[in-house]
């Protein structure tokens, strides 16, 4: 493909996809899913091809709380991967989140790249994105636009301040933000999900959100996919020394994914918490959700086996892997992981005492209720 003939919007998704398969794109900051051990029986009581990890969510019902996160569509090629995506999701009974639909909207002739998920399985839930860039600039009716385009289940505004105050066209004027987002989740007709895209969310902000009426977070917390090193490295590209040398200084910041899910959980029993950032194991996965996640994301693995050849492999078999943490924990459904014994150490539970979190732990529902 000529990347001289397409959008500025859509050459960028492809920029993306390219470093986050070339380049060191994780860390320096962890998950701090290594501070958390869920003590096993080590004679389960129930198979593991018995355990159930069915779970109802945006009203349907998937074969797993996990789901694929937002990563493409918008530029010719990408509807590939999105077929891609969809095809194994329907397989497999999980949820596909779009990528930004941004270039959908600023052009109509690459809306397919993102309609093709929902014409190749009509029973999964979907998730369209926009970034609240878009929201701002279109306003709050734009959500139906984004909906119906791809008949969504769910919308997902994505929030991604660091990425933009480092990127070389980066715009980071967002103080319109939460007055748009209140009035967002009024007039949308499908459920709106705050999503970070891997800095994590915090429990007053996530306070904030649950008191405008946001139902669903997903915290995409830090310690996964580093959109600050992602632009650094397309600052180096572009000899863009200023927004490199801010992108080296700020590459720490975010809070890891682990605190944040226990931070946005200690602000409701009620709120829909997807945990992601990071999630690179079945066992990070099962760690999440007994720390208070309804569902677990996962994106830039994905997109590596897709290239590979291998992501219906590879999400088989993190769901035998699910499903064998949970029968060592002594349960059958995932549904009742919040009787499981958890352990916490470290600085993870240093910030929870530091934040008064240690109740949380006893509070987590029902997995995808
Ligand atoms: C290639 C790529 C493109 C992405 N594009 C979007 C996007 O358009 N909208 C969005 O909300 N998140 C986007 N993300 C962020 C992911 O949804 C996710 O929140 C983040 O990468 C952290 O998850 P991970 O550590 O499993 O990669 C993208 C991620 C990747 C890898």
């Amino acid at each position: 493909m000529v990347l001289e003939d397409i959008g500025r919007t859509s050459r960028r998704k492809l920029e993306h996809i390219d470093i986050v398969l070339s380049k060191p794109v994780e860390g320096p900051l962890t998950t701090w899913f290594e501070y958390v051990f869920l003590p096993q029986r080590a004679l389960p009581r129930v198979d593991p091809d018995l355990v159930d990890l069915e779970v109802p969510f945006l009203g349907r019902r998937v074969g797993a709380p996990l789901i694929i996160s937002a990563m493409t569509g918008g530029a010719p090629g990408t509807e590939r991967i999105n077929r891609t995506l969809a095809e194994v999701a329907c397989t497999l009974k999980l949820a596909l989140g779009l990528g930004s639909q941004r270039a959908g909207l600023e052009d109509p002739s690459v809306v397919y790249t993102y309609r093709v998920s929902r014409d190749s399985c009509a029973e999964i839930p979907i998730i369209g994105n926009i970034g609240i860039g878009e929201l701002i600039k279109y306003g709050p009716s734009v959500l139906e636009r984004v909906a119906s385009m791809v008949e969504a289940d769910a919308v997902a505004v994505h929030l991604n301040y660091f990425q933009e105050v480092v990127q070389p066209e980066g715009a980071s004027h967002f103080s319109a933000g939460m007055e748009v987002l209140a009035k967002a989740v009024e007039v949308s007709p499908v459920p709106v999900i705050v999503k970070e895209v891997g800095f994590g969310l915090s429990r007053e902000f996530v306070q904030e959100l649950y008191d405008m009426g946001i139902r669903y977070v997903d915290i995409a917390g830090a310690g996964g996919t580093n959109w600050i090193l992602v632009e650094l490295y397309r600052a180096e590209e572009v000899g863009d020394t200023g927004k490199k040398l801010l992108a080296e200084g700020l590459k720490e910041v975010g809070i890891p994914t682990a605190i944040s899910i226990l931070e946005a959980r200690s602000v409701s029993e009620e709120l829909f918490i997807v945990g992601s950032g990071g999630i690179r194991t079945p066992y990070d996965a099962v760690k999440a959700l007994r720390l208070g996640a309804n569902m677990v994301g996962i994106a830039r693995p994905l997109l590596e086996a897709y290239y590979r050849g291998t992501l219906a492999d590879y999400l088989r078999s993190f769901i035998t892997g699910m499903k064998a943490v949970v029968a060592s924990l002594g349960i059958s459904r995932v549904s009742e992981i919040s009787r499981c014994p958890v352990v916490v150490l470290g600085l993870l539970r240093d910030w929870m005492e530091a934040r008064g979190l240690e109740g949380v732990l006893r509070l987590s529902p029902e997995v995808g209720s």
